[in-house]
């Protein structure tokens, strides 16, 4: 009895949703969305679980969100997983923050690849361990011709020290004259960003009310348009993505110039 009520609720919340991705789509769709995955071991202590619990909790956040996503038709979605700094957490949260990309692409990786998603990844690889590396390089390569939307995963990724590694490579180019320093533009710049091949993000959400950027993409949401809920990572669902959508949609983006001359 309890099953079928919540099958059938299930069902209306699903047609739910069908209404609401309908609705938002007759209308313009940020091509790159990027999202601050934040409030797992807020969501766990509420609840008085582990820390490692709320990440569990929200790696099936990422999988909801990426598939409503893809439906919106996002083009790339940006997730970030971990940060540069995150290394300071206590070494057994790392352990098991190392070990989600694997868990999830063993249990999605199938259906990423039946719904065309491209697996991609940006930050420095050469520090995760060996069994992270490989299960993201499996993915990435597994993925790597569909064309569909990019899900794009921060993984040890800082943006001062993307920009640090961007400057080096500029100034080893120039050392040897491969490049004049007046020839340095924000175009090359962009080249030389690890989101060189992406286009800049138009949105960027960020959840559990932490109001800052901790790090993220400093240079590529220069001229996005900003979102932070309250929701916690884990309880962020797709009427949630639906409705920064939607928000994102009444948004005025006049990037300097005058109302309405885009
Ligand atoms: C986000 O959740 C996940 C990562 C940073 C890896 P947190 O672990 O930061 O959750 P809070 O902020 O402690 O609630
Ligand atoms: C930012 O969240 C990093 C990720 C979501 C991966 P944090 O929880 O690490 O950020 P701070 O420490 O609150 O700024
Ligand atoms: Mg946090």
């Amino acid at each position: 009895m309890l099953n079928k009520l919540m099958r059938k609720k299930n069902v209306a919340t699903n047609k739910l949703l069908d209404e609401e991705v309908a609705n938002v789509k007759s209308k313009k769709i940020p091509a790159h969305v990027a999202i601050i995955m934040d409030g797992n071991g807020r969501w766990a202590k509420k609840r008085n679980l582990p820390r490692v619990a709320g990440h569990h909790e929200g790696m099936k956040t990422v999988r909801e969100i990426a598939r409503i996503a893809n439906r919106l038709g996002v083009k790339v979605l940006t997730l970030y997983a971990f940060s540069t700094e995150n290394w300071k957490r206590p070494k057994l949260e790392v352990d098991f923050l190392m070990r989600l990309p694997g868990e999830f692409l063993s249990t999605y990786l199938t259906e990423l690849i039946e719904e065309n998603v491209r697996v991609e990844m940006i930050g420095d690889l050469s520090l995760l361990p060996n069994h992270t590396k490989k299960a993201i390089q499996k993915a990435i390569e597994a993925t790597k011709e569909n064309d569909g939307m990019v899900l794009n995963f921060a993984m040890n990724y800082g943006s001062r020290s993307e920009i640090v590694r961007c400057t080096q490579e500029l100034v080893k180019k120039a050392a040897k004259g491969e490049i004049h320093w007046e020839d340095i533009n924000e175009e090359v710049i962009n080249t030389h960003l690890m989101t060189a091949h992406l286009p800049e993000p138009d949105l960027l959400i960020r959840t559990s009310g932490e109001v800052r950027l901790s790090n993220f993409m400093l240079w590529q949401l220069a001229y996005a348009e900003f979102s932070f809920t309250d929701v916690l990572w884990p309880d962020f669902d797709g009427h949630c993505l639906v409705k920064e959508i939607k928000e994102f949609q009444s948004r005025n983006r006049r990037f300097g110039s005058v109302e309405g001359e885009e």
